[in-house]
């Protein structure tokens, strides 16, 4: 794959080719990449007043180079998610200032005055009244214009085509809705936790209800999704007094059920959680699941009568919510399981001091989701599961 991979003393001129800089004298640039993928550039003026950011994709996995390839059009998933979202929500997102489909690089706002949700609640903060809310009303407003209720059906036809994205679907379906359950190479766990991690590969039925969840995500091409919305893809903090909230690295984007979205940052809301109360520090992390769905389903039922395909009666609303909930539940589960059995874990439980008793519970609530979402059919009966953790 022939394309000019970007290193820090390349984004100056590569900034001023593409039209966003023209002072080049007066330019710095650094790099903040973080995350496991791609490359991540800050640029800004010697005074501070003018600032960029630059991400491009790789065509391997950055943090472990060119052995383990990666099809670099990942970018191109984030860049039709963040054009999707930028007509609908688009104070919830960076904004956009470019994309180059040859070079799989996006030009954006710059954030680095914000920092990353998951950062501040390892560190003890609270989530305060927006956050969760914000989060509700985006995944609302993102799947709403995505779904076959915002948009007609020829032009969703063609959404669902272009955004096929298999290379990154096989990821999650694979790391997160199937390893976790069977004997892996990927997989891996504190000792601490022999006994579950054993217990969950021979329970047959959690291993059906995964399945089923599994292939909900492979089929339910309800709308276009984030992908990845955990707390390290979402920034938060202040400017001009006013609370900002922006949901970013939409790079696994692709056609599918709207409670993975849901339930992914549920399930890291709930780890968090759990982080807080084994430090004795918990905070407003109980109110995060309310305040997250009551914003998501206040939003889809305003956009409702603004459906271009009134077929779908009010009564059929309330059946999608109710569907939207129980995949969500879920999802929350089959994310939490993963994060502490399988792949990629948080660091939410892995700084503990001893991650083992909130790890624990974290797995057993994450089975007590999947397996029993059916019958969790309200806040309160998730909480409920909760709060009866031994
Ligand atoms: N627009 C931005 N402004 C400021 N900082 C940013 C911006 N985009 C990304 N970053 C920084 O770079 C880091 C990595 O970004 P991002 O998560 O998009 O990359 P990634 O390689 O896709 O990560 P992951 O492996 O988690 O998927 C972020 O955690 C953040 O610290
Ligand atoms: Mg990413």
């Amino acid at each position: 794959m022939g394309y000019r991979i970007l290193e820090t003393d390349d984004i100056p001129a590569y900034l001023g080719e593409r039209g966003h800089w023209e002072d080049l004298a007066d330019i710095r640039v650094r790099e903040v990449s973080d995350g496991n993928m791609n490359r991540v550039f800050l640029a800004s003026s010697a005074d501070g007043t003018r600032s960029l950011a630059v991400k491009q994709a790789l065509p391997w996995v950055r943090v472990a180079g060119p052995s383990w390839p990666m099809n670099p059009d990942r970018a191109d998933a984030e860049a039709r998610a963040y054009e999707q979202v930028a007509k609908v929500a688009p104070d919830k997102i960076p904004a956009v200032h470019g994309y180059d489909p040859e070079n799989y690089a996006l030009v954006m706002e710059d954030m680095s005055d914000l920092e990353v949700l998951r950062t501040l609640l390892n560190e003890g903060a609270a989530y305060g009244p927006h956050t969760s809310a914000r989060i509700g009303e985006f995944v609302a407003q993102f799947s709403f214009a995505t779904s076959d209720f915002g948009m007609p059906s020829a032009e969703r036809k063609a959404l669902i085509a272009a955004s096929v994205s298999p290379e990154l679907c096989k990821i999650t379906e694979d790391v997160v809705l199937s390893e976790p359950y069977v004997e892996h190479e990927h997989n891996h766990w504190h000792p601490g936790l022999d006994d579950l991690a054993a217990a969950f590969r021979a329970d047959t039925r959690l291993r059906t209800e995964v399945a089923d969840l599994r292939h909900t995500f492979m089929t339910s091409a309800q709308a276009l999704l984030h992908g990845d919305l955990h707390t390290g893809s979402v920034m938060v903090g202040r400017r001009e007094d006013a609370p900002v909230v922006r949901v970013f690295d939409p790079e696994f984007s692709f056609v599918g059920p709207i409670g993975y979205d849901l339930g992914l940052y549920w399930a890291n809301v709930l780890v968090s959680e759990e982080r807080a109360r084994a430090l004795g520090a918990p905070s407003d992390h109980a109110e995060q699941l309310r305040l997250s769905w009551e914003a998501f389903e206040a939003e889809f039922r305003r956009l409702w009568p603004t459906r271009v395909d009134t077929f779908f009666d009010d009564a059929y609303l309330d059946r999608f919510l109710r569907r939207v909930w129980t995949d969500s539940v879920g999802y929350a589960g089959t994310e939490i399981v993963r994060r502490i059995i399988g792949f990629a874990h948080l660091t939410d439980l892995t700084t503990l001091p001893d991650p083992v008793p909130a790890s624990r519970r974290a797995l057993l609530l994450g089975r007590e989701l999947i397996v029993r979402r059916e019958e969790l059919t309200d806040i309160e009966a998730v909480r409920a599961v909760v709060e009866s953790l031994g």
